[in-house]
């Protein structure tokens, strides 16, 4: 186990990006890893419509976890996760949920989405956990041999909510 009270949240910067690169090629190795170059264009976008927020989590000096956020300007209520990785090796040691916990709603309205593959079972429970529920099911799509043409998907929400009034919560009831 580590000391949570060690792991820093802090903004993503230059001298992390090879240290997050390697991680998405030898670890993460998904088709849509990042490099180096487009982690750079994510932390100095100045685009007028989009913006991202990129945190990495450390601890001794080693980078332990990062998330990468969309924002489109125009709706500043709904943040969606690009990216949330936690390196295996500090898995289940409340990383994750230290990660996100920046990300968490705070004002009524506001919400953070996330696409993740249907078979990703480990990181559905994480999200669960983590006050996010499933707000919709893409399955996948197949080509007529068979062979899938597109993967599907969950969608997995976290809003905040208004307070249920005690009026609301009494017509609840009485159905
Ligand atoms: C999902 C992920 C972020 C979780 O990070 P983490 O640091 O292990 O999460 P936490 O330790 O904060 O877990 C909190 C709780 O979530 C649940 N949880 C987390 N991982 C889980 C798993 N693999 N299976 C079941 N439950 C899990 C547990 O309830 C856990 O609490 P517990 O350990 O006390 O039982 C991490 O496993 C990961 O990065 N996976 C890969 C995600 C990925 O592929 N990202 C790329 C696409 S965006």
């Amino acid at each position: 186990m580590i000391d949570l009270n060690a792991v820093s949240i802090l903004p993503m910067r230059e001298s992390d990006l090879v240290e997050i690169q390697d991680i998405e090629e030898m670890e993460y190795a998904g088709d849509d890893t990042y490099m180096v170059e487009d982690l750079r264009s994510i932390i100095e976008s100045t685009s007028n419509n989009i913006k991202y927020r990129a945190t990495v989590a450390r601890y001794n000096g080693q980078v332990v976890g990062y998330q990468i956020i969309l924002i489109i300007n125009s709706m500043e209520f709904i943040k969606s996760i690009m990216r949330f990785y936690v390196v295996e090796d500090y898995r289940r040691m409340g990383v994750g949920s230290l990660l996100m916990s920046a990300t968490t709603p705070k004002i009524t309205g506001d919400r953070v989405m996330v696409e993740i593959p249907e078979d990703d079972y480990g990181f559905a429970a994480f999200l669960r956990k983590n006050g996010f529920i499933v707000t919709e099911v893409v399955a996948n799509e197949y080509e007529e041999d068979v062979e899938v043409e597109m993967e599907g998907y969950f969608s997995f929400t976290n809003e905040k909510k208004a307070r249920m009034t005690r009026e609301r919560r009494n017509l609840w009831r009485a159905k």
